[in-house]
């Protein structure tokens, strides 16, 4: 008795079994995803899913992070808020913490490459590396020098770079460079370069921002660093970074950036996005 009972039992589950595998097959060939529905009820799906993508990939930048340090069931990215995060440029154990900017694109991330608020103890050498391990939106700061090595590998043929002057988001834009530009170019020559989006009523000029990737300025009589003027010499608007020469209209502030419209903006900012897969 008891053996028939239980014979009866394992073919009413096998017949259970059955029957819903047929009904799973019957709704896979009607088209419905029902695999899709399946993982979704696993609470610990995500945790496989990121180690996956995780274990061969040492982010090199912001945006790095944001497209690939973590991930959701559908692929997509989840760190959304700004902050401190380390990234690996060179991709030996070398960390190096940053401040992101996760929050004003959602499919992309923005690494701070220059904080520009004050001219005091800015000079030609430390515009590659200035408070390195202090990475801030409210002091001066640089890790330019780092630049090149994060766009380096980057599959695009267009590397991305956002100035910004006063308060996030105004008097400046991004811009759109061919990706051999160099970050730390020392030459007024990296002209061409398109505007892609454009904070505030502002127009290229002399006494304005310049139509050209920021570059360092060698001479050491000039009070520009870091600029996009053509002619640091003559004007020296449209400059990121300057140096103390001791010029009484500065003291205290930071570089000129466009006449009449924010002469000293109390801030400047420059980041960078690297666009396709970094590798
Ligand atoms: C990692 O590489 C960079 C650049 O070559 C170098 O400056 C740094 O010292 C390296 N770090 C270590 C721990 O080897
Ligand atoms: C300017 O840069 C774009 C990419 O941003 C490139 O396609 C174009 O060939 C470049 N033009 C010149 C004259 O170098
Ligand atoms: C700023 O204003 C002065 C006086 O109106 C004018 O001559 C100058 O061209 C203006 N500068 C810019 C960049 O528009």
């Amino acid at each position: 008795m008891k053996f028939y009972h239980s014979v009866f039992l394992l073919l009413l589950v096998s017949a259970l079994l059955l029957e819903s595998d047929s009904r799973l097959h019957r709704r896979t060939v009607e088209g419905k995803v029902i695999v899709a529905s399946y993982i979704q009820s696993k609470p610990d799906a995500p945790n496989v899913i990121r180690t996956w993508v995780r274990e061969p990939k040492l982010v090199k930048s912001c945006n790095d992070i944001k497209l690939y340090g973590q991930m959701n069931t559908k692929g997509e990215a989840t760190i959304a808020k700004d902050g401190f995060f380390m990234i690996n440029v060179y991709g030996n154990v070398t960390y190096t913490p940053v401040y992101c900017d996760m929050e004003s694109d959602p499919k992309a991330g923005w690494t701070l490459l220059v904080t520009s608020r004050s001219m005091a103890g800015w000079n030609k050498d430390n515009i590659l590396s200035h408070n390195e391990g202090t990475p801030t939106l409210n002091a001066d700061y640089s890790i330019l020098g780092k630049a090149d090595q994060i766009k380096m590998g980057t599959s695009a043929n267009v590397v991305q770079y956002r100035l910004e002057a006063g308060s996030p988001g105004h008097w400046g834009g991004v811009w759109e460079a061919p990706v051999d530009y160099s970050f730390t170019h020392n030459m007024n020559d990296q002209t061409n370069v398109t505007l892609v989006a454009k904070f505030g009523d502002w127009d290229y000029g002399p006494r304005s921002i310049g139509q050209r990737m920021p570059w360092i300025v060698e001479d050491p009589t000039l009070p520009a660093v870091l600029t996009t003027a053509e002619r640091p010499d003559q004007d020296w608007y449209g400059t990121i970074v300057g140096s103390d020469l001791g010029l009484p209209a500065f003291q205290g502030t930071n570089a000129p950036w466009i006449q009449n419209l924010t002469e000293a903006p109390g801030a400047i900012w420059y980041w960078m996005r690297e666009l396709g897969e970094c590798t």
